[in-house]
């Protein structure tokens, strides 16, 4: 009696055991696998796009997405580039506003809650970038050319020249939205507000609300996987080259130390906007599945090999901004087998608006 008990317990302890194994190892893997596959594409996006944070190398894969899928995407007026930014967004400032709402936008636009939420179709996903507030002002600085703008002697260092000189510019700069708080203007902190700090956490929740995935230039790979996963893209999809940056002879200067904090004092709302992102950002990582390191590290490297494949090497001037941006130029060279992905992948925003346009002007 007593030891058929102990066979039968010990059967059932091994039973379970079984179970607990073929569960872990074979049909919870199966299921997220499963899960995995079954995801739906996401196929409507707002990108807000902010200025000087990596931000055209990511319109450029909304692009080529929209390019390869069909989509609709909500084209700024010709010659402009930008839904009338630093205007805050208005349905009327779309080109041929289309009667069916667009999958895609993805050019500058300040935002607007209200008037963008109502323009995209209903569960759109609200992305956006953001970078350093530091290495984001000296971009923006230099590559708008404000030096000259502001009659600064060319053998300065720029930076120092305007932080010792700054109360000579501060009238002249008020305007100009790219060079305090850059960011948190784009997504619709008013300038009156920037010393608000309740007005600069209720903004900071406002954008945590509203928008699905925040992501950062310094990690610009690993925000790329983040997106492709939420979004149940494929690798190739979020493939990339650097877009619209700076020639490195224009990278020599920074703003000197003892100008710091002078910068992050007048940054606020950037500074804590960045902060917060950051933070949240390393949260989302750490739930990441088990494989996001080795995509990371794969996108990375064929990132790195389209680059070396599809670019003409050496850096070519823009000739629009001639001592200022590069301009990536089609290597002639290039493999049949890849061409058309380099194509599309070096085309810049003016080349993917004008496809777009046409397109829109043949459906008519
Ligand atoms: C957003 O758009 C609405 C509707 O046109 C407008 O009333 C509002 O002032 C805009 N918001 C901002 C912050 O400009
Ligand atoms: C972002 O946060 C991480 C983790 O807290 C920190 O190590 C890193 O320095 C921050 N990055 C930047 C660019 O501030």
């Amino acid at each position: 009696m007593r030891l058929s008990t102990i066979f039968r317990v010990k059967k059932l302890v091994f039973g379970a055991f079984l179970v607990f194994f073929v569960l872990k190892w074979a049909v919870v893997p199966l299921y997220s696998a499963m899960k995995r596959n079954m995801c739906q594409s996401v196929h409507n996006v707002l990108f807000l796009k902010t200025h000087k944070t990596g931000s055209s190398s990511v319109s450029n894969i909304f692009f080529r997405f929209s390019k390869s899928r069909g989509l609709t995407v909500a084209l700024p007026r010709k010659q402009i580039y930008s839904f009338y930014w630093p205007w805050s967004f208005q349905a009327n400032f779309v080109d041929n506003l289309p009667e069916e709402k667009p999958n895609i936008l993805c050019s500058h636009a300040r935002y607007n809650q209200t008037t963008m939420q109502s323009f995209m179709p209903p569960g759109t996903n609200f992305v956006t970038i953001l970078r350093h507030p530091l290495s984001r002002f000296e971009s923006a600085f230099l590559f708008e050319d404000f030096p000259a703008f502001l009659g600064i002697p060319a053998s300065a260092n720029p930076f120092q020249h305007f932080f010792e000189h700054f109360e000579k510019f501060k009238h002249d700069i008020n305007s100009m939205y790219t060079l305090r708080n850059g960011m948190s203007f784009d997504l619709g902190l008013e300038p009156d507000d920037f010393e608000d700090a309740t007005a600069i956490r209720n903004f900071i929740s406002s954008v945590e609300n509203d928008f699905h995935l925040v992501l950062l230039m310094e990690y610009f790979d690993e925000s790329l996987v983040m997106l492709k996963q939420h979004f149940c893209w494929t690798l190739e999809d979020v493939l990339y080259l650097k877009h619209n940056s700076r020639l490195r002879s224009s990278k020599k200067h920074h703003i000197p130390r003892q100008f710091g904090n002078k910068f992050l004092d007048r940054n606020k709302a950037d500074v804590l906007l960045y902060e917060h992102f950051n933070q949240t950002f390393w949260r989302k990582v750490k739930s990441q599945y088990d494989n996001f390191w080795s995509e990371v590290r794969l996108l990375k490297q064929k990132s790195h090999a389209m680059a070396k494949e599809c670019l003409l090497p050496g850096e070519h001037k823009d000739e629009r901004r001639k001592n200022i941006a590069t301009k990536l130029i089609l290597n002639p060279r290039v493999g049949h087998d890849m061409e058309h992905l380099c194509r599309e992948l070096v085309k810049d925003e003016g080349g993917y608006l004008t496809y777009f346009r046409d397109i829109q002007l043949r459906e008519r």
